[in-house]
């Protein structure tokens, strides 16, 4: 039995003893390789890590270590991860490999050999890479104009992502801002639309969301067509409005409020309504009212049916045509100062 007894096990608290020794964060007693830099290691989350290390002697004794601890000493294995294993392809290769790379791994390691007259180590430092991800953005949103509005992208990666968000316009035009947040001063309705989050490094593609920003506003009166008809014809009145929310019409003759009835239709779609009047008589001549109303507010404008041979004014305003051979013979008139 004695003579089965292996000589790693034997000498086993001594090497422990020594590689401790040599932890980081312990103060290496003496380390021929450790001024010699660390080399860098770049791994994606979930891919597999190599660990090289070759060895001059296959009598060495060898382990490897990270901060935390030992996590082989020869072919003994410490560690209780099953995701590591030796990694030895030929009788000199002392490799570590760890399978399904993780955050957590990240760090340093070291192979130490211990040959008969010196300690050697040769330390890699894993770096794990991960895609970047937005893991929270705003929902989208609905304020009234002149609201200062702050929209949030927050995003997950190694190395960290950086952040841009751009407006996307109608037009495609873009606007940018770097950073987690995104601030919108008094709001205006030309800022309204989808905002683009984009989250970017360099070991992927970037991850994109978007926020749908709603800016509410009282109606303005875009548009209102006055209208000449003859009796017996059909004629319109058109309005137009603009507003957020899609603005609510009303239609009033002097001050009463007309319905669809009686020869007179009201057609109202999203930000333009329309007057009807399927057979023009006498009576419906003059001043019509268009009314835009939202949440936000209410404004009017005025249109006038006129009668044919009737001029319109510069205020839609009705003036009545002047004959041209009155105006000639006034001006005929004055000159001879009759
Ligand atoms: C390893 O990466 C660190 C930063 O992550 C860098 O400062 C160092 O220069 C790198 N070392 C090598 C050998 O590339
Ligand atoms: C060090 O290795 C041990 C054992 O494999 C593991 O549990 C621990 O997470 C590792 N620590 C670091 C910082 O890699
Ligand atoms: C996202 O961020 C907001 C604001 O910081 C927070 O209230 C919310 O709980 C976060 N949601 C998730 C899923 O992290
Ligand atoms: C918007 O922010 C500015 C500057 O922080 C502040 O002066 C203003 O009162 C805010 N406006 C509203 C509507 O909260
Ligand atoms: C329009 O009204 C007049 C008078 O009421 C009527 O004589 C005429 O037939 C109507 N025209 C149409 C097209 O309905
Ligand atoms: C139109 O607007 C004016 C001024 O705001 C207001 O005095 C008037 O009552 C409005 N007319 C109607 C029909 O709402
Ligand atoms: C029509 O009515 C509105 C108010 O009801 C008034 O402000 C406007 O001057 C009138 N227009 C005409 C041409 O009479």
């Amino acid at each position: 039995m004695v003579g089965r007894v292996q000589p790693d096990r034997k000498q086993l608290p001594l090497v422990l003893l020594r590689l401790l020794c040599l932890l980081p964060t312990g103060l290496p007693v003496r380390s021929v390789d450790f001024n010699r830099g660390t080399d860098n290691i770049t791994v994606r989350q979930g891919d597999t890590a190599i660990l090289r290390c070759v060895v001059e002697d296959k009598n060495s004794k060898v382990a490897w270590l990270n901060r935390s601890g030992i996590i082989f000493a020869g072919h003994d294995k410490w560690s209780l991860d099953p995701r590591v294993e030796l990694e030895k392809r030929h009788s000199l290769e002392y490799s570590l490999r760890i399978q399904k790379v993780d955050v957590y791994d990240e760090g340093s390691y070291t192979c130490s050999v211990q040959t008969q007259h010196e300690p050697k180590t040769s330390q890699v430092y894993l770096i794990v890479q991960v895609p970047p991800k937005i893991s929270n953005i705003s929902s989208d949103v609905t304020v009234n104009e002149g609201s200062n509005v702050t929209l949030v992208c927050m995003a997950n990666g190694r190395p960290e992502p950086v952040i841009t968000w751009r407006h996307l316009t109608p037009t495609g035009r873009e606007f940018e801002g770097e950073e987690e947040y995104l601030e919108i001063l008094g709001i205006t309705r030309e800022q309204s639309g989808k905002y683009e989050c984009k989250a970017a490094n360099e070991v992927s593609s970037a991850d994109v969301k978007q926020v749908k920003v709603t800016v509410n506003y009282p109606p303005t009166i875009t548009e209102s067509k006055s209208n000449e008809a003859t009796t017996g014809r059909q004629a319109s009145l058109k309005c137009e409005a603009s507003a957020v929310p899609a603005p609510d019409f009303e239609w009033y003759r002097d001050d009463t409020r007309i319905n669809s009835a009686n020869g007179l239709e009201i057609k109202s779609t999203e930000g333009q309504s329309s007057l009807t009047v399927t057979n023009v008589t006498e009576e419906h001549y003059g001043n019509y009212t268009c009314v835009a109303a939202n949440k936000l507010g209410v404004t009017n404008a005025s249109l006038v049916l006129f009668r044919p041979g009737s001029v319109r004014g510069i205020n839609g305003s009705i003036s009545l045509a002047v004959p041209l051979w009155l105006l000639a013979a006034s001006l005929l008139c004055l000159l001879s100062k009759c």
